[in-house]
């Protein structure tokens, strides 16, 4: 009996989306040809290092890429094009980077041309990184057409939005509801098989690629404007001296009810940036949209909101003294490495320029900063405040025990916009003042 011969894969750009993907896809059985534009990066990779903190059944990505390499069916390269000349199908994850939230596509453009340009026949080229609508027809299907290569005929192309979280992304690579959009039936159908090879969840068809696009900006829009609820409850809630995680837990208990937590604001590349996808879809359809905006306002001004509260709380406590402020957790989010837009470096950032003494600790956080350290101890010694901004598990070990926090200031304010102590009990007895958010 023949047997059918394994997928042989291509995944370009190996970052937050491209490794653990590629890596989902070499479990599932794929010879993957991963290409990786950058060499610092490539380099780590093909060492089986990452500092990626994702992990598959308490498996940590580190132990997995090094299977992986060690298998022989693994291959990290330096080009799209000979990745995809290696591979049967080649899933397209580069970012869009951008300068004051307007995007610059021209990475993603060349990764797509280079692509369509190496396809061979029957080969299936999938966009996955989100886009702003128009940019598949535009940056694909267009330059398809330019290299004389008919979509549904002489290549298959497809767009397939991201929606994983980071933390999440093996298990969610394999089990959240996917969607699918091309531009003909026979790319539609050969998309389906190569992402069905590694998920078990459903799939919605479409063949409105624009759809498949706005579906996916959307979604990141929706969080950011709910978000941005939470927030605006939780000022009106400090205001009255209520409990705002008090009013979220009850008001959840409805069924169709879905408020999320306030927190430091909104980061990563995603839910920040996500209005800049929409609005020029919106703008050319000369449609207006105050509550988006005005959503995107309030997140954006968090980090300041924190940011003069810790100010605020050193000057009375010790008036004329530089203040000094402990920051735990620089992540966009809890026990992640990624610091990309993220709040609490933008309170660090303003903390420092407002003439602040900032010590920040985050053992998960690669980059280092002017303000940045090693050690709890050192951060909170003699601070007037501790802010807590995104949690890791070696931070919680620390706090743990609070009378670690009895080497701050008396009176310091311990500045709490993660829930971690929850009521600020205990704190009290060694002189600390508690805020949360
Ligand atoms: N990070 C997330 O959790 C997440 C979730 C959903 C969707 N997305 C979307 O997925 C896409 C990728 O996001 P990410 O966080 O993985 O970005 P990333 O920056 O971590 O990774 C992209 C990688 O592509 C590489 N690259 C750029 N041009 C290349 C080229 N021509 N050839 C080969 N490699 C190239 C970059 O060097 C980088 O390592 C983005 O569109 C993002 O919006 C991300």
């Amino acid at each position: 009996m023949s047997q059918s011969p394994p997928l042989k894969i291509a995944v370009v750009g190996l970052g937050f989306v491209g490794l653990p993907l590629s890596l989902t896809y070499w479990q599932s059985g794929a010879e993957v040809f991963g290409a990786e534009i950058d060499p610092g990066l490539r380099q780590e990779l093909k060492q089986g290092v990452t500092h990626h903190l994702e992990a598959d059944a308490g498996r940590p990505i580190t132990a997995i890429l090094r299977d992986a390499l060690d298998s022989g069916r693994y291959h990290v390269l330096p080009s799209a094009g000979e990745a995809t000349r290696s591979a049967d199908a080649t899933i397209v994850t580069v970012g869009i980077p951008h300068r004051d939230a307007v995007l610059d596509l021209s990475a993603l453009q060349g990764a797509l041309r280079e692509v369509a340009e190496a396809a061979g026949p029957g080969h299936l080229i999938l966009l996955r990184s989100t886009v702003p609508p128009g940019t598949t027809r535009r940056d694909l299907l267009s330059v398809l057409e330019q290299v004389g290569k008919r979509p549904g005929v002489d290549v298959y192309a497809a767009y397939c939005p991201e929606r994983i979280a980071e933390g999440r992304a093996f298990h969610e690579f394999r089990n959240m509801p996917v969607i699918l959009g091309a531009f003909d039936d026979a790319s539609l159908e050969r998309a389906r098989q190569v992402v069905s090879f590694v998920t078990r969840a459903s799939i919605a068809t479409t063949e409105s690629v624009e759809a498949a696009e706005l579906s996916k900006v959307i979604e990141n829009v929706q969080r950011d404007v709910n978000i941005a609820i939470a927030q605006e409850l939780a000022r009106a809630c400090e205001a009255a001296g209520v409990d705002v995680f008090e009013v979220i837990r009850l008001a959840n208990t409805h069924e169709r009810v879905h408020l999320l937590e306030p927190g430091p604001g909104v980061g990563g590349f995603c839910l920040p940036l996500a209005l800049s996808y929409f609005l020029p879809f919106a703008e050319a359809n000369h449609i207006e949209t105050p509550t988006l905006l005005a959503a995107r306002r309030t997140n954006a001004a968090v980090p300041q909101v924190l940011a003069d509260r810790a100010i605020a709380h050193a000057r009375l406590l010790a008036p004329g003294e530089t203040p000094r402020v402990a920051v735990f957790g620089l992540a966009m989010k809890d026990y992640s490495n990624d610091a990309r837009l993220s709040p609490p470096v933008e309170v660090c950032e303003l903390l420092a320029s407002a003439g602040a003494e900032v010590r920040a600790v985050d053992p998960a956080v690669p980059q280092s900063f002017p303000w940045k350290g090693e050690s709890p101890d050192w951060a909170v010694d003699g601070a007037h405040v501790l802010m807590l901004l995104s949690r890791q598990h070696a931070l919680e070990q620390w706090l743990a025990e609070p009378a670690h926090l009895a080497a701050m200031h008396h009176g310091a304010l311990v500045a709490d916009a993660r829930n971690w102590f929850a009521s600020g009990a205990g704190l009290q007895e060694f002189g600390l003042a508690y805020w949360r958010i």
